[in-house]
């Protein structure tokens, strides 16, 4: 093969890609164990897949047209969407998962060389897609407990030269979430575009959401999924919610076609069927404040309050790294954030099944050499 020096972008040469997860087959190989023995508590996604929803998907699919696109305006989901929200079906965009949504909103907002703020440590790909977009980065650094430094996110804003904020309520990986007086503020007092995250809102107490303020705010996008509260991470559905200015830009930029009619079909099902959702959130949350719980008793681990479907820990008396093997070592895998600017010596885990959990917990416990289970 000719090797040619390829043409490729400027703004990639220093580029920091996003961290794949390993696929659970190359951890089996390299940790020598089978891989249906192998738990995954790295991806933040739900263990609750209801099986009622994929018998209505097999008894809906000779109807599926599959030989056709789907219908690009995806107006039956957002009519559900807007049901679900008690907002405008016009207020709505649909995409290919939330990380679409991020990719579409730096495309479509950010110019080379604009300034973007995230709140540090946040979700790793806000930074992809601002340096995709030839964006520049201002990371103002979290405070104690991860506590958003509101004063300086206010004072950047004012400077009035930031095209975007990323903000994510409740945050991954930190499980917090900014105040709404702090959003509030930028809002009123700030022309920049305030995309506030909510890939997490259906685990908050009350269910938190900022949805409504797209009615008041014309600068406000709020990003959401079906990959967390909705099970349904493998399908890939999310979507933004703004004003009518902010869709109409959005649907200039966006691809036409990115969902296929199966996904569209599976997210249609899920809104009608909100019970079991609401069922599996509550026990996700059950289950969080059960591990947290458990997880305080052990002498040596640090947890933090959390309103998502994760937990972050910190570890202390032994090597984090060495814990992360030692749980590795035994097939649990969990989300090793310690090597990350402000997490040091952190761990964070998705809430699993109430077995998988238990499993997990034991394995702390025995791992910090402490019987009190
Ligand atoms: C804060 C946040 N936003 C967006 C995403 C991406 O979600 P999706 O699966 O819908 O692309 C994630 C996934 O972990 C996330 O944690």
């Amino acid at each position: 093969m000719s090797l040619k020096k390829l043409k490729i972008r400027k703004t990639l040469k220093d580029f920091i890609p996003y961290e794949w997860e390993v696929s659970s087959k190359e951890i089996a190989k390299k940790i020598k164990i089978k891989e249906k023995d192998i738990i995954r508590f790295d991806t933040n996604t739900s263990p609750k897949l209801p099986k009622k929803w994929l018998e209505i998907l097999f008894s809906n699919l000779k109807n599926i047209k599959l030989n056709e696109y789907p219908d690009t305006s995806y107006l039956t989901l957002r009519k559900l969407i807007s049901r679900y929200l008690d907002l405008n079906p016009n207020n709505i965009n649909i995409t290919n998962g939330a990380d679409e949504g991020l990719d579409i909103l730096a495309k479509t907002f950010i110019d080379k060389g604009d300034l973007n703020v995230i709140s540090s440590p946040t979700y790793t790909y806000y930074k992809s897609v601002i340096q995709i977009a030839g964006g520049k980065i201002i990371e103002i650094p979290r405070k104690v407990n991860f506590e958003d430094d509101d004063e300086e996110i206010i004072r950047t804003g004012k400077r009035n030269n930031v095209r975007l904020f990323f903000l994510c309520r409740p945050n991954n990986p930190t499980g917090n979430s900014i105040r709404k007086e702090t959003v509030l503020q930028l809002l009123e007092e700030t022309d920049s575009i305030i995309v506030i995250d909510e890939a997490y809102n259906e685990f908050t107490k009350n269910n938190d959401s900022l949805v409504k303020l797209i009615k008041i705010y014309d600068n406000l996008v709020i990003v959401r999924t079906f990959s967390k509260a909705f099970s349904l991470a493998g399908a890939r559905v999310g979507y933004l919610v703004g004003s009518d200015r902010i869709i109409k830009l959005i649907n200039m930029v966006r691809p036409p076609n990115s969902l296929s009619v199966i996904s569209l079909k599976l997210a249609e099902i899920a809104l009608n069927d909100l019970n079991i959702v609401k069922e599996n959130i509550d026990f996700i949350v059950k289950e969080r404040e059960r591990c947290e719980k458990k997880l305080k008793e052990i002498n040596g681990i640090r947890t933090y309050p959390s309103e998502t479907n994760f937990l972050l820990i910190k570890i202390d008396n032994l090597d984090y790294e060495y814990v992360f093997q030692e749980l590795m070592r035994k097939g649990l895998v969990v989300r090793n954030v310690g090597r990350t600017r402000g997490l040091e010596k952190c761990l964070r885990f998705s809430v699993q099944d109430h077995a998988e959990n238990t499993r997990l917990i034991e394995a702390l416990y025995s791992i910090f050499d402490n019987k009190n289970l």
